[in-house]
């Protein structure tokens, strides 16, 4: 750990879960717990759990859980120091540079790479500015960008010689190994350096603080890759940017419009429609709609409408779906992206199909219309099927109940079969999800966290009694001295243990959220899953002591079964004889033991 407990303990009290949890997820009181729906995985009923009381969330369906830092660690997608810098931050703590020599000196060659990456993107923009960009520019013209928009975007020009920015950042000191690191050059076979970026339009990429964190370029003539893109760097991670954002997240529309492109992003907030991001050359990703989620009330897919791009809105629709955005898809007619229709139509008529765009549940009804054609009974039925499939997946109930109407009409379908048909669905749904259940054999969904692997026989009950050595401090000195450090068998009990039983030593008291502090989120996610099955529990000294007894057993059975062995092998007749006095004795405490439990 790079910090000292104390402070890390320091940045999970200041920031209670309750305030913190709040602002991704709408929590409801249901005596001394609130509820909500989950943000780890889809659900649509509330299996999200917390207990202010103890400072940890926990969740029914997927059984992730833990502390304030593990669930910004997921929400935010952070590793630990990351999630702890977001939390120190929230509550005004000031954390000190880290001390570990690695993290430092990744801190400060992300720095480095930023800076070379604002070199980067001068020199670029000069180029395009100076003698050698009119071409550029003029293509730039052509495609109807402002001189005003060229600024706002920085964009430039990576020149067609080999190494002239390569060139000129040595020139300015920078070091081989950064030019590598920040996918500004790249190396060739006999070891010499050359420009990643040559004779392309550049399109820097800035993250939401405004940093440059890489590059996209494209050809001004035709040839072939269109794009290329700076490589993932410490700095930069296509998986979890959006292009604009910077600029679109201080949208006053609380809205965000997706499309696919640099040029269409651009294109866009010239045109006045400043809330448009784009993905980066990639497939939208889980990341990105969570991000998307978190700055805008309402998210519009304006993907091409060529079937390429409708089988990306599709594929995208589900991942905002899971995100828990509200949604709406933007047709543009005759297989336009945003930037050609809003060149060939102008800005107002693209404004009028933002206004038009559709709700998710017109969209998926819409694309089944399309694949079946409405004039035999087989097709009637099969589309009247996965209409009412789609509505009774709506959870909303105004919405279902106008829908349904809508549709009925629209289809020439009688409003009672709809509907009977909707219902019938989602009956069958509800019952089968009505139950919570803690049982590990529970279906899971999609991108649960996987189980933290324990020890069949002893990894479950080692981490009962240390969740309950938490519970009640009070215990540790029975436990210590029935149940040392070393005689945890599960290898992560047993670290876990080492920790908790350190401070237990030292007078210091120890709470389940504390310890959590030191645990990766499989880890934390089995602690509390283990606490919440065992919260209904009344008399803690009663339970510590089935949990000895229960520990007792199984080391005696594994002491059994060596014994057995040894007396199998075992030749001379006395050593035979005590060892079988040996089994006997164990075999009436493991009789009394199971009495006792
Ligand atoms: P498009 O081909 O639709 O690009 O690809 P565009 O932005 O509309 O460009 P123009 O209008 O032809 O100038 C969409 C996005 O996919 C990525 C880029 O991010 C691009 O903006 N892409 C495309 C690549 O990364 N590499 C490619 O070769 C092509
Ligand atoms: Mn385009």
């Amino acid at each position: 750990m790079f910090y000292p407990e104390e402070l890390i303990e320091e940045v999970r009290i200041r920031n209670d879960i309750i305030e913190v949890v709040s602002s991704y997820v709408k929590l409801e009181r249901k005596g001394r717990r609130y509820f909500g729906l989950c943000p780890f995985h889809n659900e649509k009923s509330p299996s999200f759990c917390i207990e202010p009381a103890k400072q940890f969330f926990y969740c029914f369906g997927c059984n992730k859980g833990g502390s304030v830092i593990q669930f910004i660690m997921g929400i935010e997608h952070l590793d630990f120091l990351e999630a702890l810098k977001f939390l120190a931050e929230r509550a005004g703590i000031d954390l000190p540079e880290p001390e570990d020599a690695g993290e430092k000196e990744k801190s400060r060659m992300r720095a480095q790479i930023l800076e070379v990456n604002k070199e980067a993107a001068r020199f670029f923009f000069s180029t395009l500015a100076g003698k050698n960009g009119a071409r550029a520019q003029g293509y730039l013209i052509k495609r109807g960008l402002t001189e005003k928009t060229i600024r706002q975007f920085g964009l430039g020009l990576a020149p067609g010689g080999w190494n002239d920015l390569t060139k000129a950042l040595l020139n300015k000191g920078a070091e081989k190994n950064l030019l590598l690191s920040s996918g500004l050059s790249i190396e060739t076979k006999n070891g010499e350096l050359v420009d990643r970026f040559r004779d392309r339009i550049i399109f820097p990429i800035f993250n939401i603080r405004g940093n440059i964190i890489g590059f996209g370029g494209r050809v001004i003539d035709g040839s072939q890759p269109k794009y290329m893109n700076s490589p993932d760097t410490p700095v930069y991670n296509k998986s979890r940017e959006l292009y604009g954002l910077n600029y679109a997240r201080q949208s006053k529309s609380r809205k965000l419009l997706i499309v696919e492109g640099y040029m269409d992003v651009i294109s866009l907030h010239q045109a006045g429609i400043d809330y448009a991001v784009a993905s980066l050359g990639t497939a939208l990703t889980q990341s990105q709609a969570w991000i998307l989620k978190k700055y805008a009330e309402e998210v519009i897919i304006a993907y091409d409408s060529d079937s390429a791009g409708q089988a990306a809105t599709m594929r995208g629709l589900d991942i905002l779906e899971k995100a828990g955005c509200n949604i709406r898809v933007l047709i543009i007619p005759d297989g336009k992206d945003p930037d050609d229709y809003i060149r060939n139509n102008g800005p107002e008529k693209f404004k009028n199909l933002v206004d038009r765009a559709i709700s998710l549940l017109d969209y998926k009804i819409r694309a089944e219309k399309n694949m079946y054609s409405l004039d035999t009974v087989d097709d009637r039925l099969k589309l009247l099927n996965s209409i009412a499939d789609i509505l009774a997946a709506h959870d909303n109930s105004i919405e279902r109940e106008l829908y349904t109407k809508n549709y009925a009409e629209q289809y020439g379908i009688s409003l009672e079969s709809l509907n009977s048909e909707v219902q019938k669905r989602r009956n069958r749904k509800q019952s089968g999800n009505r139950t919570y259940s803690l049982n590990k054999n529970t279906t899971q969904t999609r991108g649960l966290p996987e189980f933290l692997s324990v020890d069949s026989r002893y990894g479950e009950l080692e981490y009962m009694l240390l969740v309950m050595l938490c519970n009640d401090n009070r215990l540790f000195s029975k436990v210590s001295k029935e149940y040392n450090t070393g005689a945890y068998m599960d290898e992560g009990a047993r670290k876990i243990a080492e920790k908790l039983y350190n401070r237990l030593e030292q007078n210091k008291n120890c709470v389940l959220a504390e310890l959590l502090n030191v645990l990766d989120p499989k880890e934390a996610s089995y602690m509390v899953r283990i606490t919440e099955i065992n919260s209904g529990l009344e008399d803690t000294d009663k339970a510590v002591q089935q949990i000895l007894n229960k520990l007792e057993i199984l080391k005696l059975e594994d002491l059994q079964k060596q014994t057995i062995e040894r007396i199998k092998n075992e030749e001379d007749g006395i050593k035979r004889q005590e060892l079988g006095l040996e089994f006997s004795k164990r075999a009436e405490r493991i009789a009394e033991l199971k009495r006792l439990t």
